[in-house]
């Protein structure tokens, strides 16, 4: 694999990194990562992430047995049933393999959002909590994927969390203000990178009106 991989490359190659090695990640990877999440997009420039990493074994610990209980809670019968051979029993394998090893990934780093309801959501509605501003830090978590990858890191996108996110605020001290919008474990993969297979962008694609096609 080159060492140097070119963006498209990377993009086509950026798959959920969900088996990790337990080496440690050198701390100036994660701050490049970082440095890398901050370019990223927001709605009038409002920069409204914040970041957690947590590195030390209780911290790890406290999230991976909660994460482990709820992935099986909620997928526990998809987990036993899918043929582990098909694709998507392959990735519910791998989803359970990062459960039962979540503990021992080097980094896991934690992505808030500050909450912010969207505009169109009148005054009168605004009731309750608001949401974490998902459309500007998303374009962000994207920047960890693409960054972690192209230093030859393996990450994955997770968002488990929301089934015990009240208990991640009181045990990190996570100010209300601010939602979790994703946990992304970090480390040296033990497989390889890509290549990610998706529907062809045709079969998602209208030109002018929906259902037509281009002409050529
Ligand atoms: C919004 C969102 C939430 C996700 N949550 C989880 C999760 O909780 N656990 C997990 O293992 N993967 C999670 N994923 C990763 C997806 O399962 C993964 O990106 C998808 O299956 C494609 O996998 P691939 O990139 O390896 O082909 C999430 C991805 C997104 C975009």
């Amino acid at each position: 694999m080159n060492d140097d991989p070119g963006l498209f490359e990377i993009m086509h190659s950026l798959r959920a990194m969900r088996r990790l090695k337990p080496d440690p990640v050198p701390p100036a990877m994660i701050d490049r990562i970082l440095d890398a999440a901050i370019r990223a997009p927001s709605g009038q420039n409002t920069q409204p992430w914040a970041f957690l990493v947590v590195t030390d074994a209780d911290g790890k610990r406290f999230f991976g047995e909660r994460y482990r209980y709820w992935l099986y809670e909620r997928f526990g019968e998809q987990i036993t049933r899918d043929d582990p051979h098909s694709a998507l029993g392959r990735s519910i394998n791998a989803a359970r393999h990062l459960a039962d090893h979540m503990h021992e990934a080097p980094v896991l780093l934690m992505v808030m959002g500050k909450r912010d309801w969207p505009f169109a959501v009148p005054a009168a509605e605004r009731q309750g909590k608001a949401p974490p501003s998902y459309g500007s830090v998303y374009p962000c978590v994207q920047n960890i994927l693409l960054a972690a990858r192209g230093l030859g890191l393996g990450a994955s996108l997770t968002t488990m969390h929301q089934m015990f996110e009240d208990e991640l605020h009181a045990h990190f001290g996570i100010p209300s203000d601010y939602g979790v919008v994703a946990v992304i474990p970090i480390g040296y993969p033990q497989g390889r990178f890509g290549p990610v297979s998706r529907e062809p962008a045709a079969s998602k694609t209208h030109y002018e009106h929906w259902g037509r096609q281009r002409r050529d």
